[in-house]
């Protein structure tokens, strides 16, 4: 695996795969690499020629209070998984290569960008689109894979890369759980046992409202207070940003529901902020 740390130098490599008419695949990351991310890698590999990885803790998409210091970070571990996989290129930017002195440009998908966890996170998709604006610049990928598991993240990316004529692929990939359902995630470290048990609330009542919904539930309202009274009556659950479903495409809040939605939840465990989604198709022949 090549690692590269110079932006100019993963530039020019990647001229040198497209000259020679290869796919490049490509997945972003913030590192502490799980089965999550390994299950994209492998999806790139299965696709193209060859796999480009990134592993930078993007300061800028963190907000003043978030958990930018305390991110986990595991790169030697995450170097071998890498390796094992048998990715070509890890692209590996310091981050004052990244920001240098004078860095002014930011990328923003509005309205998009406000919705759900834009309004408790404010900022943050702003910092994940100008990053991610930089790295589909630098890496050039003819396809880039992100998960499921960050579904808004996957609503805003689409948008501006279509928004900006980006001439990279965007593949959404499942995703990927624990034997019990909780979603995995880098931030899981941070639950105690006692949350980390309690934490499959989440998961346990998206299938139970995704039942509801394939059983003939078509108000959106109905479903939001299923999902929002199956989080409150687990007592490690300290706070919900929101419980509800979504239309896929505009983020917006469903009030009937039509045809697919997204629902999707946003709950805190002492200072852990969880998430997670299910894309629910409702059967008809009700
Ligand atoms: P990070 O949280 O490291 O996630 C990197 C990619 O892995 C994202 O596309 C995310 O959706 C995906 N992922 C995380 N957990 C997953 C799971 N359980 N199943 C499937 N995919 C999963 O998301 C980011 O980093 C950053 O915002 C980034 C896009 C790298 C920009 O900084």
């Amino acid at each position: 695996m090549e690692v590269i740390r110079i932006p100019r130098i993963m530039q020019d490599t990647s001229r040198g795969h497209l000259l020679h008419s290869r796919t490049l695949g490509f997945v972003p990351t913030m590192g502490a690499l799980h089965e999550g991310h390994m299950s994209l890698m492998r999806m790139s590999k299965e696709e193209n020629s060859v796999t480009a990885a990134s592993i930078f803790v993007n300061p800028t998409q963190f907000g003043p209070s978030e958990d930018f210091a305390s991110y986990p970070r595991k790169m030697e571990a995450d170097i071998a998984k890498l390796r094992e996989a048998d990715i070509d290129i890890l692209f590996l930017p310091d981050v004052s290569l990244m920001y240098p002195e004078g860095f002014a440009t930011l990328v923003e998908v509005t309205g998009l960008s406000e919705k759900m966890c834009g309004h408790f996170r404010p900022g943050h998709f702003r910092g994940v689109t100008t990053v991610v604006a930089k790295l589909l610049t630098i890496v050039r990928p003819s396809r880039a894979y992100f998960g499921q598991k960050d579904f808004q993240q996957t609503v805003v990316i689409k948008r501006m890369a279509k928004d900006l004529n980006l001439d990279t692929e965007i593949v959404v990939c499942p995703t990927i759980r624990e034997y019990d359902g909780l979603a995995m995630s880098s931030r899981n470290t941070y639950l105690s046992g006692e949350q980390r048990a309690a934490a499959t609330v989440l998961y346990r009542s998206l299938c139970r409202a995704s039942d509801a919904i394939k059983a003939g539930t078509r108000s959106g309202a109905a479903v939001r207070d299923m999902l929002q009274q199956d989080l409150s009556r687990e007592p490690l659950i300290t706070g919900i940003d929101y419980a509800s479903v979504f239309i896929p495409e505009t983020l917006d809040e469903a009030d009937e529901i039509t045809g697919e939605v997204v629902l999707a939840i946003a709950a805190r465990m002492g200072s852990t902020r969880l998430i997670d989604n299910m894309l629910v198709v409702p059967s008809f022949s009700h």
